[in-house]
């Protein structure tokens, strides 16, 4: 089946035609088949008058911890009367993870991924790191991997109050990964005072690699350290945070591969400063923005919310921000050939907002702007 959405007031497709205005799209089955001007639109099964609205290639979510139970407002009351964020926090709801059920993770996903969708997220990563046992970091991977699109291990969240790093490293980058991996397409490691050092980081992220996963970094989110720099060395994907950074972890990102993925909400939420994106751009950096969904650091899946900050904030153009939620996110997942973009091949992921430019995602901070989501050539929303 295919549909034809006219009456696009402004598109914006993240390749070469750049921004359309009076403009069509031909969904059909899950992929884009035609993008161009109205007047030329072909006909298709069905026609949906989008009567000037913006259109925009659905957020690409691309760093989220979907897979928990419990919940910490009280530690997010203490935060906001003053206590600092610590890693140690994570432990709490590890132990709410490992008391649920299969079918009470599987439930919390799938709420979270609706909220998201219905938020115009038609792409998502998650991440295990709630459970730091071998069969809660596998049970993780396998709830999350029915209903993302991405799944990344991070048994390298947290060393377990039970054991010694030395001990907690060895499980990981031996048993743990070996039953992990098959399962998952990233390996992932919080490098940060109070969780891993760079030496527990190499070894994890080497181990990893060894096994054919790609590889992501948590890095220089509470303070400056070696994350960026081991994310550079050993070519991840992308390194994420990215609040504290050195001249030299700017220069690195520049003329890299690696994507530093800017996480605001969680910033805010964990009262730290935002991250320099303007340095990060005008070095020529590849920046995405994700939501860093978890109950811990940033319990928000609103990529709009995201965008807004970026702009309002953090000196980032409208246009900027736009593309850093949607092919960022998408680069940082490897994936900007499929997703992030709309061009004919693409995926079917749209996002209609109710308002006739993107600029209003900034201009309107907080109203909800999602009219329609298509994902996957499928009306979600
Ligand atoms: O990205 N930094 C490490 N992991 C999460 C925090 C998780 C938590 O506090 O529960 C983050 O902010």
């Amino acid at each position: 089946m295919s549909v034809v959405l006219t009456g696009i007031g402004e598109l914006t497709t993240n390749t070469d035609a750049g921004v359309l205005s009076d403009a069509a799209l031909v969904l059909d089955g899950d992929r884009v088949a035609w993008v161009g001007p109205a007047s030329r639109a072909p006909d298709a099964d069905s026609r949906v008058d989008l009567a000037g609205r913006a259109v925009l290639p659905g957020w690409v979510d691309s760093h989220t911890h979907l897979v928990f139970a419990g919940d910490r407002t009280a530690e997010f009351g203490a935060r906001m009367a003053g206590k600092p964020y610590t890693a140690g926090g994570i432990a709490v709801t590890v132990a709410a993870t490992r008391a649920a059920s299969d079918a009470e993770l599987a439930e919390v996903v799938r709420r979270h991924v609706a909220e998201a969708i219905a938020q115009g997220t038609t792409y998502l990563e998650t991440k295990t790191g709630y459970g730091l046992t071998v069969a809660d970091e596998l049970r993780s991977a396998l709830v999350a991997a029915g209903q993302v699109d991405e799944v990344t291990f991070l048994g390298a969240h947290l060393v377990p109050a039970d054991m010694s790093t030395e001990d907690y490293v060895d499980l990981v980058t031996n048993e743990m990964l070996d039953a992990v991996a098959p399962h998952v397409r990233w390996a992932d490691v919080f490098c940060e005072t109070g969780a891993f050092d760079e030496d527990a980081s190499r070894a994890v992220l080497t181990a990893a690699a060894d096994r054919g996963l790609g590889l992501r970094v948590h890095g220089n989110q509470l303070g400056p350290g070696p994350g960026v720099r081991l994310a550079v060395e050993l070519g991840a994907a992308s390194v994420d945070h990215c609040t504290y950074l050195e001249q030299s972890d700017v220069d690195a990102l520049a003329g890299s591969d690696t994507v530093a993925t800017l996480l605001p909400a969680c910033d805010l939420s964990t009262r730290q400063p935002l991250p320099d994106a303007r340095a990060l751009l005008d070095a020529g950096a590849t920046v995405a923005l994700a939501s860093n969904c978890n109950p811990g650091s940033s319990y928000t899946s609103s990529m709009a919310y995201c965008v807004t900050t970026a702009v309002l904030q953090m000196r980032m153009s409208v246009e900027e921000a736009v593309r850093a939620a949607t092919w960022g996110g998408a680069r940082a997942l490897r994936r900007e050939d499929e997703v992030g973009v709309l061009r004919a091949g693409a995926r079917a992921d749209v996002h209609v907002l109710d308002a006739p430019s993107v600029t209003h995602l900034a201009y309107r901070p907080g109203v909800p702007l999602t009219h329609a989501v298509w994902r996957a050539g499928v009306r979600v929303r």
